[in-house]
Parts: structure tokens; C-alpha cells; sequence
């Protein structure tokens, strides 16, 4: 694959926090690898690893040779070989004045011009403390026309008040324009196809609204459990590691109204519209009838058999926390008003699935075709983002034969009839971020807007003593979120 001229990194000092740890090991280096064959990288782009594991510079090097298998590309190992390492603790200044040498260093040997991005992959609490040490030691100000970026990955914030805190710690450094908050989910190509679907096509735009849409449903389903990280997932559940970021920003790209141009703030400005359309479920009631948590147990087959929730590793057998989520949500706007949006996640469900489905009203003359039609799911399209990304329209055809019987059909459309290969996310993150194209990431106000729209429902979840809803691994969640669509007279894609 090759860039294009304009997708190419101007000189800059690319410095990770974390540098010792799993997410750099398992994508950022493979993804700068892949930038780098892809010309991405030019020679006045130098990387530089910080982090409190001791290592030298060529440790460092041999760590970013490690992590990348297979055939090298000439200019990723010059990269790797010139690689610098900061050893030393997040909040120490000793830290911050070796690192400015260490860029002053890289200006002047590869010419990467006092242009810098830093790419917090630390736990999320040194996130505030990282900031404020650079801001204190003279490290966040752009020199002249040169420019500093921050990229932090989520989660943004525990709820709305630490989101808050937060965004206090990183502004005390950094403006918003400066700041890149990571969602990789809207880097997926599919993801992104959403707004090439919506406005690139005339045929889509007229549907995309009440008069014809009956419900949307959005499913992120993983079949994995928690692994080895029960730890983490214990201070997380599944409303704050999906719901809160992934799925809402999904929701909001397809749902949004269309923006007056492409440009990063004309489109976050109208996913925060859409997200502030979004009533949050503020009383209890309504909760209680909106929103199903739950948690898995021991399941599977004799030959398949997997541990429950409170068995893995790491996690408190007595645990509440939430590993699959469901929700009915209202946009109140003039496009959706009364158009269900009903989101679900989980993890050790029976297929991993990402997709954002729009299913639409059944035609109005039914009985045309006696005995069949009425029991057909209603016609659908279909936004796969994993696995298989691409689009299917699902509608009812005629089964050839002497009798008028109606089945359903699809037509689909696989990314896989490209040439081209999509990008991995990582990939396209880094690169926008050294670009300085924050379209494809959340600016503060979507992220406290997404927290006001989780924070009710965890409250009444922390503050209920009643026990979480279990539900057996390899299946679709409690009944619960059957029941709670059910009521509706709908169910849900991909529940049998
Ligand atoms: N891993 C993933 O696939 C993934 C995916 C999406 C988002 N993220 C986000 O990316 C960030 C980094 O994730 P990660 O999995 O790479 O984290 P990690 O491996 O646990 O931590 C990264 C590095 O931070 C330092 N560190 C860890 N715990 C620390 C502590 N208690 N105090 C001070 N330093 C500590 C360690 O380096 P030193 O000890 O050498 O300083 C470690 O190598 C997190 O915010 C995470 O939520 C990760």
C-alpha cells in the first residue's frame, strides 16, 4: 500500500510513555512498522520508548526488532536503530529534562524540527500526571509554528466527574486542539465506510429516518471471556470498556445528521448533537425496564466447557461486576423520535460479532402474501464492522416454484472485493495523530456527554443489592434482554 503524498508524517519526535508494555509491544511497533514500508515515515520522524523498566537505547532497539516478525522493512529497522530510551519514573522531573535533551538530540540528528507527540500508553492514572510533568517542565508548548500533540488512549475518565478531573489534569498542559483521545473502534474502515454509505450515496439518505426505520441495533459480541485480565476488567464491566466509548461513538456516527463538510469539527460537532439527543435513563423505573446487566457463569459443551465470570483469574468470587450489557435508548430529534435504538455487548456470547443493524418498517400490505411474509424478519441493513467487514441488505424474495413464497435474501458487500488492504486501526491513529487530523478522535465534550448517558444506569447498578443477572457462557445474555425487547413485540438479531 502507499500513502499519499499528504499522508505522510511530518518531522516530529514520536515518544511513547509506556514504552515497556503490552499495547506498544502488540500494536504500536507493528503498526509503526507498517507505516514505515509504507513510506509513511520519512527520516525526520525518530522515535522515542520512556518508561521505568531500565534499558538502554539499543535494549530499545532490539524490543521494537523483537515485537515486529517476519521480513523488516529497511526503514523501520533504521528507525529501530536509532530509537532512544528515557529510563525513569512518570512524575519525576530528572525524567522530563533527560527526555528534553534527549528530543533536543533528535532535532538536531534527524531533524524532526521541535515537533513532538507524545502517545500516553500507560495505565490510565498516570494519564493526568504525565501531563502535568510535561506541562511543568516546558515540554507541552509548541516552538514557533512547530506543534505538540498528546494521544491518549481510553478509558477517558471513570464517570463523569473523573472524566472531568481528567480533562483538568490534561488541559493544565495542553488545549483541547493538542489533545487526541484514541477510540481505534472509529478508525475501523467500516466504521469510517459509514459516512462514505450515508453521504457519498443518494439511495441511503431518504431511508435514514423515522418514516421507514422501525428500530436499530447495535451488537458488539465477543465470544473470548476475560482472560488473564480479570484485574483490569474488575475496576472496568463492560458498560465502561464498550458502552461508554465504543458503542455510543458508533451509534452517533450513524445516527448523526449529516455534517456541513468533512472537516473534524463539522463532524464532531454533529455526533455531539446526536449524543446529547440521547435521554439518559435518569430514574429508576426507567432503568430497571431499560437497561439489563449481566454476568456469565460456567457454560458451554462437555468438550468446550468454559469457566464462569467469578472463576477466572484475578476476579472476586464473590464479584458484581457486568460482563454483558444491554440497552434501549430514544434519540429525541426530528430524524429518530420513536425509533428504538437498542445496543448490546457481552463478552462469552456465541459468535463475535460487531454490527450496526437498521431494520426496517414491514410493508404495509402483508396479507398479499398469505402465510409467509408476516413471519420473515423485517428487511435489514447491515453494517458489519467484525469479522467479515462490510455491508449486507437483507429483503424478502421470491422462492422460485409454482407457489408465491417469500424467503429472505441479502445482497452483500465484503471489503475483501478491494485490492486494497484496510489499514489496521493503530495504524491509522498514529498516522493522523503525527498529521494532526483529529477527525477520528473524541473531543472532550463527546466524552463527558457519553459518561452522562452510562453514569445513571452504573449508579442505580452499584446502588441495587439485589444479585446480577447471570447468564450461561456461549450464550445470548440473561433473559432479561430478551424479556426487556420483548416488550417491545421485537427480538434480537443473531438470538437463537
Ligand atoms: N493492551 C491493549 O491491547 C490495549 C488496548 C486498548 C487500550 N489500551 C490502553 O492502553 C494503555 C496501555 O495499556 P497496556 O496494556 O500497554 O498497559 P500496561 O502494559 O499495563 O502498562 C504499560 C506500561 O506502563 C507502566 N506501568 C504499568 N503499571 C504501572 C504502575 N502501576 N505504575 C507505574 N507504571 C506502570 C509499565 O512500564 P514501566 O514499569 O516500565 O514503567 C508498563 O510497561 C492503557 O491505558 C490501556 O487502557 C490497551
Amino acid at each position: 500500500m502507499n500513502v499519499d503524498a499528504d499522508r505522510r508524517s511530518p518531522p516530529c519526535a514520536l515518544v511513547i510513555f509506556g514504552a515497556s508494555g503490552d499495547l506498544t509491544a502488540r500494536k504500536l511497533l507493528p503498526a509503526l512498522e507498517r507505516l514505515s514500508g509504507y513510506g509513511a515515515l520519512p527520516p525526520e520522524v525518530a522515535l522515542v520508548g520512556v518508561a521505568r523498566t531500565p534499558m538502554t537505547d539499543a535494549e530499545f532497539g532490539d524490543l521494537c526488532r523483537r515485537n515486529v516478525p517476519g521480513p523488516v522493512e529497511p526503514r523501520w529497522k533504521e528507525l529501530a536503530a536509532t530509537a532512544r530510551y528515557v529510563h525513569g519514573g512518570y512524575d519525576d522531573p530528572a525524567t522530563y529534562q533527560r527526555l528534553a535533551e534527549v528530543m533536543a538530540e533528535c532535532d538536531h540528528r534527524h531533524g524532526t524540527a521541535g515537533n513532538r507527540v507524545y502517545y500516553l500508553a500507560t495505565p490510565p492514572r498516570l494519564f493526568g500526571p504525565i501531563a502535568i510533568s510535561l506541562g511543568k517542565a516546558g515540554l507541552s508548548t509548541p516552538a514557533g509554528d512547530g506543534f505538540v500533540r498528546a494521544v491518549v488512549e481510553k478509558p477517558f475518565g471513570w464517570d463523569e466527574a473523573s472524566a472531568r478531573g481528567l480533562y483538568a489534569e490534561l488541559s493544565s498542559a495542553f488545549s483541547e486542539e493538542q489533545i487526541f483521545r484514541i477510540d481505534h473502534y472509529l478508525a475501523k474502515e467500516t466504521v469510517q465506510n459509514l459516512l462514505a454509505l450515508r453521504f457519498a450515496n443518494s439511495i441511503f439518505e431518504p431511508i435514514w429516518n423515522r418514516t421507514w426505520v422501525d428500530n436499530v441495533q447495535i451488537t458488539v459480541a465477543e465470544t473470548l471471556g476475560v482472560g488473564e485480565r480479570g484485574g483490569f476488567y474488575e475496576t472496568t464491566g463492560a458498560m465502561r470498556d464498550i458502552v461508554q466509548n465504543h458503542v455510543l461513538q458508533v451509534l452517533s456516527l450513524f445516527l448523526m445528521e449529516p455534517p456541513t463538510s468533512f472537516h473534524a469539527e463539522a463532524i464532531r460537532d454533529e455526533k455531539v448533537k446526536l449524543l446529547r439527543a440521547i435521554q439518559p435513563l435518569d430514574d429508576e423505573a426507567e432503568i430497571a425496564a431499560n437497561a439489563v446487566r449481566g454476568q456469565y457463569t460456567r457454560g458451554g459443551t462437555r468438550d468446550d466447557l468454559m469457566r464462569g465470570y467469578r472463576d477466572e483469574p484475578g476476579v472476586d468470587p464473590l464479584s458484581a461486576t457486568e460482563t454483558f450489557v444491554a440497552m434501549r435508548l430514544e434519540v429525541q430529534n426530528w430524524r429518530w423520535t420513536g425509533v428504538p435504538v437498542y445496543v448490546r455487548t457481552g463478552k462469552r456470547l456465541p459468535a463475535r460479532v460487531t454490527e450496526v443493524a437498521m431494520e426496517f418498517r414491514r410493508p404495509p400490505q402483508l396479507p398479499l402474501f398469505p402465510g409467509t411474509a408476516e413471519r420473515l424478519d423485517p428487511d435489514a441493513l447491515i453494517v458489519r464492522v467484525q469479522p467479515d467487514e462490510g455491508l449486507s441488505l437483507r429483503f424478502g424474495a421470491k422462492v422460485p416454484g409454482h407457489a408465491f413464497r417469500v424467503q429472505k435474501a441479502s445482497m452483500d458487500f465484503s471489503y475483501e472485493s478491494f485490492e486494497e488492504q484496510s489499514p489496521d486501526a493503530y495504524e491509522r491513529v498514529i498516522l493522523d495523530a503525527l498529521i494532526g487530523d483529529p477527525t477520528l478522535f473524541i473531543r472532550a465534550d463527546e466524552v463527558g456527554r457519553s459518561w452522562r448517558i452510562v453514569d445513571p444506569v452504573m449508579q442505580c447498578w452499584a446502588a441495587d443489592d439485589r444479585p446480577i443477572p447471570l447468564y450461561q457462557a456461549a450464550t445470548w445474555g440473561p433473559p432479561e434482554a430478551t424479556a426487556m425487547i420483548a416488550r417491545d413485540g421485537r427480538s434480537w438479531r443473531h438470538s437463537s
